[in-house]
């Protein structure tokens, strides 16, 4: 990875847990259990061809790359050797914990920030790729997300994404609706009947290249998955 250029951030590093949301109560049991049976829950949909989708997208990234919501980091073994910079935000301390430990076992020069998508700490068009995979699905506010990732985002620049979404089959649609609230409080967050891309459509990204597919291996209400692309309306 050359280093020749940066993504210009706002403010100070120090200020990066500034910007989280007031003062959090701390991390319940369930949030720091959740980042410890993230990566053996996803385990079989990885090799059923999560992985592969992870793969096909991140071989796109290009420049100064920032990725949301990085999880415990199983996309970092797919960037591209020659990123100008990649970072990688996590807002949630446990999760954040495991990304740095794989981060460091890695050996990739990345850097980790605990900033939330609805306010990303880069300045307006400072940003080549923005990376989402299975987050804007839990994002608390996937407008203001949206739009942040518009503003950081330079004229060409891109959004990669892989999201599980809302069914197009009413049947299954509904099941999503019966089951949203038992899977969000399991899944931290995670809206399993969100039509994401009709949100990202809706607000100042274009999606020009959009493939449905499986996410095989995981229970059928998260199943219907997306991978695509989308740039700044500009
Ligand atoms: C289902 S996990 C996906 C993790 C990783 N991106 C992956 O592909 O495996 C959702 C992630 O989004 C993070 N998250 C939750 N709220 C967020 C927010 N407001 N902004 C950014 N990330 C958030 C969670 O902490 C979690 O790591």
């Amino acid at each position: 990875m050359c280093g020749g250029r940066r993504a210009r951030m706002v403010g100070a590093m120090s200020t990066i847990t500034d910007l989280k949301a007031p003062p959090p109560p701390g991390p319940g049991l369930w949030t720091k259990a959740f980042a410890v049976v993230y990566d053996p829950f996803l385990w079989v949909g990885e090799r059923a061809g999560m992985r592969r989708h992870r793969r096909e997208l991140l071989r796109h990234a290009r420049g100064i790359t920032v990725e949301l919501g990085s999880g415990t980091g199983l996309n970092l073994r797919h960037y591209p050797d020659d990123l100008d910079e990649l970072t990688l935000t996590e807002p949630d301390a446990a999760m954040g914990a495991r990304l740095r430990r794989r981060l460091r076992r890695s050996g990739r020069p990345a850097r980790v920030l605990a900033a939330p998508a609805e306010r990303l700490p880069f300045d307006d068009d400072s940003v080549d790729t923005v990376v989402s995979t299975l987050v804007l699905c839990t994002v608390e506010a996937p407008d203001v997300a949206l739009r942040e990732i518009a503003r950081v985002l330079r004229p060409d620049g891109q959004l990669l994404f892989i999201e599980h979404v809302r069914s197009d089959s009413p049947r299954l649609a509904a099941w999503q609706d019966r089951l949203a609230g038992p899977w969000r409080r399991f899944a931290e967050g995670c809206r399993c009947n969100r039509a994401t891309v009709e949100l990202i459509e809706a607000g100042d990204l274009a999606v020009d290249e959009l493939r449905a597919a499986s996410w095989r291996g995981m229970p059928r209400i998260v199943r219907p998955l997306v991978a695509g692309r989308a740039r700044p309306r500009r």
